[in-house]
């Protein structure tokens, strides 16, 4: 009866467990293309100055001050007429203008520019959100019904309505103020008018909305208009490359943080030497009796002693000018699976800011620690954090390229993006996933399992440890517990957060 009845419970457990590893091996992959989306062009066009045919006959009066107002299609860079009063220029400056293309040597000015237009191109199709597409709700409107005297209203609350031209037999009220409101006896000439409203922000601030209300008898609809600086593209210029493969030494800079073992750092150099011998190495180094690191390409920062972690991580990526960085920790070893093409592949062809690799142990043991993250919000007490292992799909044209939420510390990442979220200095120790946690809503990020670093070997027998290596792990591995209790305050106030769970 016992027998039987573990045998039950054992047959029990065992079903739903094989039923379990079933369905996650039977389980297909998604398979989505992350490559960048068009963006549309530009929002405003030409058609409020050229009417319709329907509305052609109206006849209107321009504001050249409001028409100045509207985006052209060609800005140019004229100094401005001043009148020549003596002492101007050490009184109040001088105007100047300055045409930025002149500092382009003019033999190589028709491929920097090709080479900047096609960076534009990929800049514009990563940084467009389908967010800021422009959709106009087609008119179904009350407007169309009214046969005699109407009127509409446009209310904001940051800025001011102006008209760009006076249409005949509109009324207006409320010309530069906050609510403007036109009436007239003639539909077309009302809708003429309201093809030529133009707001203009009283506050000012980089990136901002105001929200509209547009009236009429009965009615109301509310829309928003974004008040903000375009975006301003940072580029990276890799040169002039003669043949298709990508130039590494131009797009890629190695970046790692030492601290004490200078014998794995320069296992590390001398491994990347092999297969790239003029990418440029950034080191930071922490230690209390740094030692110059030699060579060519090579950058050694130095810190005040124990600095930490991730303040080491935030220097050597500050001083990278590349559009990579490729991170890789002082006790890595590049091998011939290491291929940094494959990842800058990956980051150049998809909207993915940062792609992880495989770390390889001494047992051939890989990992590529891909991580979910969420956020489940939780009141007052703060929020709570999940990581799961796993990822979200596969990515189209990329069969070993997965989206994820975090991945292993062997990365290559966009430095502009890395540089935006930064690694908190605060986190001296172990600190990793805290990075991508920072990062939640900025980075996009993949893992590709076939872009492999090896690991030097992490066991160490206690009699064949040196001196080094017991130094480094008594301050990388604190036995107590106050570095814990660090990241821990941080994930509770920085963050917000009361718990995490995790598998
Ligand atoms: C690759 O880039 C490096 C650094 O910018 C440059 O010195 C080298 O000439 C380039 N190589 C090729 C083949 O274009």
């Amino acid at each position: 009866m016992r027998i039987n009845r573990k045998l039950c419970f054992v047959l029990v457990v065992l079903v739903p467990v094989s039923f379990f590893c079933f369905h996650v091996l039977t389980k297909s992959d998604k398979v989505v293309a992350v490559w960048n989306r068009e963006a549309p062009g530009n929002i405003l066009d030409n058609t409020i100055l050229q009417p319709e045919s329907k509305y052609s006959h109206i006849s209107l009066k321009w504001k050249d001050d409001v028409l100045e107002l509207l985006p052209k299609n060609s800005c140019k860079c004229e100094a401005e007429a001043t009148l020549n009063i003596p002492f101007r220029q050490e009184l109040i400056g001088k105007p100047f203008a300055v045409d930025f293309s002149k500092a382009v040597e003019p033999s190589l000015f028709e491929d920097t520019y090709r080479r900047r237009e096609q960076e534009y191109i990929n800049f514009k199709m990563r940084s467009y959100n389908p967010v800021d597409k422009f959709i106009v709700a087609a008119a179904n409107s009350p407007l169309q019904y009214p046969v005699q005297g109407l009127e509409v209203s446009l209310l904001a609350t940051i800025g001011t309505f102006d008209v760009a031209a006076e249409v005949d037999g509109v009324t207006i009220k409320g010309a530069s103020e906050k609510q403007i409101t036109l009436s007239s006896p003639l539909l077309d000439n009302l809708n003429r008018q309201l093809q030529l409203i133009s707001y203009t922000n009283t506050i000012f601030h980089p990136n901002t909305a105001d929200t509209i209300q547009f009236q009429t008898s009965g009615h109301t609809a509310t829309f928003t208009i974004n008040v903000r600086h375009p975006i301003i593209p940072k580029l990276y210029d890799a040169g002039s490359s003669t043949s298709a493969k990508y130039n590494i030494s131009a797009l890629v800079t190695i970046a790692t943080k030492t601290f004490l073992r200078y014998d794995k750092l320069q296992n590390l150099i001398n491994s990347i030497r092999k297969f790239y011998p003029t990418v440029t190495i950034i080191i930071a180094d922490d230690s209390d009796t740094p030692q110059k690191v030699e060579g060519a390409f090579i950058e050694q920062y130095f810190m005040p002693f124990g600095k930490g972690w991730f303040a080491g991580r935030n220097l050597a990526i500050s001083q990278v000018s590349t559009k990579y960085v490729l991170w890789v920790d002082d006790d890595f070893i590049f091998c011939s699976h290491t291929k940094i093409e494959k990842l800058v592949e990956v980051l150049e062809k998809t909207s993915l800011d940062l792609v992880g690799g495989a770390v390889r142990e001494i047992t051939g043991y890989y990992t590529t620690y891909r991580q979910k993250i969420s956020i489940q919000p939780g009141g007052k007490e703060g929020d709570c954090l999940r990581t799961n292992q796993g990822y979200h799909h596969v990515i189209e044209g990329f069969p070993n390229c997965v989206v994820a939420d975090g991945v292993v510390n062997f990365f290559l990442g966009r430095t502009e993006k890395m540089l935006k979220v930064g690694f908190d200095p605060r986190l001296s120790r172990v600190a990793h996933l805290e990075f991508f946690i920072d990062g939640l809503r900025e980075l996009h990020v993949g893992s590709c399992d076939d872009v492999i670093v090896d690991h030097a070997s992490k066991i160490h027998l206690p009699w064949s440890q040196t001196q080094t290596d017991k130094k480094y792990s008594k301050f990388r591995y604190p036995k107590t517990s106050s570095s814990k209790n660090l990241q821990h305050e941080l994930f509770y106030f920085k963050n917000r957060l009361k718990c995490m769970t995790g598998n």
